[in-house]
């Protein structure tokens, strides 16, 4: 996590109001010179100066395309670290991306650390060279990674994935990703660095998950790597011949809803529809009735029948303003849990830190520029832009659970 120094105190004492009138009469000043981009975990009073929203996958497209459309020269990115990251990556040079607090990261990025993806490759090339089957290990990052981590993917012939189409980015890698497979070659993915976005939709794509296996017998399609220990904590014949090596991170968020919260959320309403996000364990997503990213939770809830009840596993903000715009629909919406699953890192962002970003660059001072090295924005950039090639047009691809 990046260091944020502290911002003057009178940033800290203003009102809301006072913030959010300053942080207008900016906007208004800079005009399409500033474009804010905000992920819909944002806290209310950040969304509210957004100019547009997004998940993962539609902020990637919106930095890309909205900057130049409008000619914007900095973007306001109110979201986390690897996000303003992709922004950078994918806009021209001439753009500069601020994130208004340097220590908005995210945990489960940092679960996965460029040179720790380096030796796992390098072990997991010897496990397979000792073995006899010939294999195309193929990597696969969620956007959720720092640069460094992308660009090693984008080396090495991968592709970056979202929540919203990590299906079809993982049909693509078993496919053989852009290389036809030579006779009697099979592929094994890499999955960085969500292990449950990884095993849930491998799940999806038929394959069986350690979880499955160790409930009913038979081997496993999936392993965990632990890039804490050597050879990721296995042995080489399981490395050998395992379809999926699933990272050993997670997000801190959605690894707080556990299979009881949904038994509970039945057990007192059991007309109610349980809708989580696939960042949640395999015990969780088995349980909902839906599945999906972010962007599908917001499909699901913005067209949900009048009267009907709803659980939702994800982030307590975006939670809280789906249920309000729902409840004048008479469509009732309640976290799947009471446990604050909250964002911390996300929340770093403020008005204050805001403010304090336009009055610099009002200023002519750039500050909190997220700026990657260009050799390692090359290479990140073309698993990023496979990514954009393999995402479907038509919307978000939920999980399908049985
Ligand atoms: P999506 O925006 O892809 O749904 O991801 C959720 C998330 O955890 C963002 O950090
Ligand atoms: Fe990272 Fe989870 Fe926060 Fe998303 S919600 S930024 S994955 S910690």
């Amino acid at each position: 996590m990046l260091w944020q120094p502290e911002i003057p105190a009178h940033y800290r004492t203003r009102s809301d109001e006072e913030l959010a009138r300053a942080i207008s009469a900016r906007r208004k000043q800079l005009g399409n010179k500033l474009l804010i981009l905000g992920h819909h975990y944002q806290q209310d009073q950040v969304i509210a100066h957004a100019d547009l929203i997004g998940d993962s996958l539609q902020l990637s497209r919106m930095a890309a395309k909205e900057a130049k459309a409008r000619g914007s020269q900095f973007i306001l990115f109110c979201g986390v670290h690897f996000m303003a990251e992709t922004a950078d990556i994918l806009t021209d040079e001439s753009v500069q991306v601020i994130l208004p607090d340097l220590s908005a990261g995210c945990s489960m990025a940092d679960m996965a650390a460029y040179e720790d993806a380096l030796t796992a490759w390098e072990e997991i090339e010897k496990a397979h060279a000792q073995g006899k089957d010939k294999v195309r290990v193929i990597p696969i990052t969620y956007v959720n990674s720092s640069a460094a981590v992308k660009a090693f993917v984008g080396e090495h012939q991968g592709a970056c994935c979202t929540s919203s189409n990590a299906k079809h980015v993982l049909k693509w890698a078993f496919d053989g990703g852009d290389t036809k497979l030579a006779k009697g070659e099979r592929v094994q993915v890499i999955f960085m660095p969500d292990q449950h976005l990884g095993r849930n939709t491998s799940r999806d794509l038929g394959l069986k998950s350690e979880i499955d296996a160790q409930r009913d017998g038979g081997a496993s399609d999936m392993a965990l790597w632990n890039p804490k220990k050597p050879m990721g904590g296995l042995d080489a014949s399981v490395i050998q011949k395992s379809k999926v090596l699933l990272w050993a991170g997670h997000c801190s968020v959605h690894k707080l809803f556990r299979p009881e919260h949904v038994e509970d959320a039945r057990a007192e309403n059991p007309n109610v529809k349980v809708l989580v996000h696939p960042e949640c364990c395999q015990e969780v997503v088995e349980l909902a009735d839906l599945v999906g990213s972010t962007e599908f939770i917001i499909q699901q809830i913005t067209n949900a029948p009048k009267g009907s009840d709803w659980v939702v596993g994800t982030e307590v903000h975006l939670v809280n303003r789906l249920a309000q715009a729902a409840a004048a629909r008479d469509v009732r919406v309640l976290m799947l849990s009471d446990c604050q699953c909250l964002c911390t890192t996300m929340y770093r962002i403020d008005q204050s830190h805001m403010l304090w970003c336009l009055d610099q660059l009002a200023e002519g001072r750039v500050v909190n520029q997220i700026s990657v090295h260009p050799k390692a924005a090359e290479l990140a950039r073309k698993a990023l832009e496979k990514m954009l090639q393999l995402a479907p047009a038509t919307g978000p691809a939920p999980i399908t659970v049985d």
